[in-house]
């Protein structure tokens, strides 16, 4: 019996242990977060409450798996495995006042230094969305 609970109590640590290695998880931990900053100027084509044509800022569209990795205007934003190299993180790690720093100053909730340390964390362990495919509520396309 003392031994039977000590192996579930070992399995559970397993569990943990390697849940861990593959870094946060996307759906819970990251689109939150990347959803309330960065979706607003970076969402589909579409047209806005007045009719006007809204395109995404730099080419870049968040609202879906493959259009983030696809990447912008200048290509790749998310390199899996290299935070360095990804520009979706390293600009976020800019000074505020930096031009190209994102979000825009003042423009939408900058993230926090927790939120950073995870996306650096998502991209180094791989960039793995889970079962994330997109966002239905933001990645409209039209009117
Ligand atoms: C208020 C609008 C706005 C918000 C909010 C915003 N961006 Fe941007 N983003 C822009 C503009 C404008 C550009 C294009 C800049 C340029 O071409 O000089 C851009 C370009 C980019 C690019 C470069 C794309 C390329 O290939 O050139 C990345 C990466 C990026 N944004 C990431 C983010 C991230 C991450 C967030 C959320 C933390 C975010 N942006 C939020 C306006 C915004």
């Amino acid at each position: 019996m003392r031994i039977h609970s000590t192996l579930i109590a070992l399995a559970g640590l397993g569990v943990a242990a390697s849940a861990q290695a593959e870094g946060p998880d996307f759906e819970k931990e990251i689109w939150p977060f990347v959803k309330n900053s960065c979706v607003k100027c970076h969402q589909p084509e579409h047209k806005d409450e007045r009719g006007r044509t809204r395109r995404p800022k730099g080419d870049l569209v968040v609202t879906n798996k493959e259009a983030l990795m696809k990447g912008g205007e200048d290509g790749e934003v998310i390199v899996a495995g290299k935070p360095e190299d990804s520009p979706f993180l390293q600009m976020a790690l800019l000074p505020l006042d930096h031009d190209d720093h994102m979000p825009p100053e003042g423009k939408a909730d900058q993230w926090t230094d927790e939120q950073k340390k995870l996306m650096e964390a998502w991209i180094k362990a791989g960039a793995d969305f889970g079962a994330w495919e997109r966002d239905p509520e933001v990645d409209v396309q039209g009117e």
